[in-house]
């Protein structure tokens, strides 16, 4: 009785504090940080819904709003899904971002079969752009206008049916139109490799300060970072640094991190690795803390529209099905709990503040 006298106050004191909810990753962090995620997942799934709200204050929707998803025939827009997730993100105050307008692979099969000309591409593209981009004004933050228009290596033009059709010139018609659509929108080119083939980050550099010079409503470079555990650090610091010369918005827009390897194709997946080690979780850990910091280190504070990883859990990587590699790039792992990773992307978020 004497015992649980003295225990009492001590009791009581517990009893009084306020519930301590763990704190996300977007409270470490004084810039947005976002998360890839399907319009299903979003929009129906609890538990991915809940790893949103306490992680993330922004999302990129991973499929949804590509060309293929919302303009499936000359006629027709499909918005059902894309409705659903601005409304919810309203609901919930997550930014949105708009992925993406033009982009190769995005490309509806109709436009190809159509092989349409100049002028009637031109068209396609106007009517295209400035329809979505005026039906979502003010509720889309961001749009990647253009991706992936670069080839590794090389950095000249990918030779897309934009390209080919319109010639480089399709780039700058893009930016105008999103900008016409959505004057608040920041504006981005995002690519793939950026971070580490300097030939095609200098490439890149030069499509923008010409679109600079030729007053082309660009606002933003969106680096993709599908990055490996040997992705050379010093590299990626001067890619990052290099682009915030430029002035305009840095986004790392599709973050995650493998430990295999592959050659950027379909299929492509070089298997070095079969098995997750304590070790592995580590280094992962180590480089997503480095990855936050890194961008921390290089682009100024007024340039920081945000980190996105490209979907948070080794579950839903696009990774796997299409390199056909086993792997673990993400934040969390096949169960939903939060790898060594999430602590070490939380470490190095921390130091923005
Ligand atoms: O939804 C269908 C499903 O009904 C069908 O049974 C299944 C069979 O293949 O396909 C499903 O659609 C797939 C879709 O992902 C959803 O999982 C498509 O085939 C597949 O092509 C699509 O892949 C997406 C890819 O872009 C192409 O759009 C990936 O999820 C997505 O992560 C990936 O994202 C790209 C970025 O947009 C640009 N940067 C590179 C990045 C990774 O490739």
């Amino acid at each position: 009785m004497k015992k649980l006298f003295l225990f009492l106050p001590s009791l009581i004191l517990l009893a009084c504090q306020p519930t301590q909810t763990p704190s996300g990753l977007k409270e470490n962090a004084s810039f947005p940080v976002g998360t890839a995620i399907r319009a299903h997942q979003i929009i129906n799934d609890s538990a991915m819904q809940a790893i949103v709200a306490k992680d993330f204050n922004s999302i990129t929707l991973e499929n949804s709003m590509k060309m293929y998803a919302v303009h499936q025939s000359e006629s027709d827009y499909t918005w059902d899904h894309v409705d659903d997730v601005v409304d919810y993100a309203q609901q919930n105050q997550l930014r949105l971002h708009g992925h993406a307008f033009i982009w190769h692979s995005g490309t509806p099969r109709w436009i190809n079969e159509m092989a349409p000309d100049s002028a009637k591409l031109d068209q396609i593209m106007e009517e295209y752009i400035l329809t979505y981009g005026s039906r979502y004004k003010g509720k889309v933050a961001g749009w990647d206008v253009v991706n992936e228009a670069l080839l590794d290596s090389t950095g000249t033009y990918r030779e897309s049916i934009w390209y080919e059709t319109m010639g480089e010139g399709y780039i700058a018609r893009a930016f105008e139109l999103a900008h016409q659509a959505d004057p608040e929108a920041v504006l981005f080119y995002n690519d793939f490799n950026i971070e580490r083939d300097t030939v095609k980050l200098h490439a890149m550099l030069r499509m923008v300060d010409k679109l600079k010079a030729q007053d082309v409503p660009i606002s933003g470079i969106g680096f993709q970072m599908h990055i490996r555990m040997d992705t050379d650090e010093e590299t990626v610091e001067y890619a990052l640094k290099k682009a915030a010369e430029t002035g305009l918005q840095i986004h790392l827009s599709e973050i995650d991190i493998i430990f295999n390897k592959h050659d950027d194709t379909p299929g492509g997946g070089i298997q070095i690795y079969d098995e997750l080690t304590e070790e592995m979780l580590q280094a992962q850990a180590e480089k997503y803390q480095w990855l936050a910091e890194a961008y921390i280190r290089n682009v100024p504070a007024e340039q920081r529209y945000g980190m996105t990883v490209w979907g948070f859990s080794d579950k839903h990587s696009w990774i796997p099905s299409f390199f056909n590699l086993n792997d673990w790039p993400c934040l969390f792992d096949e169960n939903m709990d939060p790898k060594p990773a999430y602590h070490g992307y939380m470490k190095g978020l921390g130091n923005s503040k």
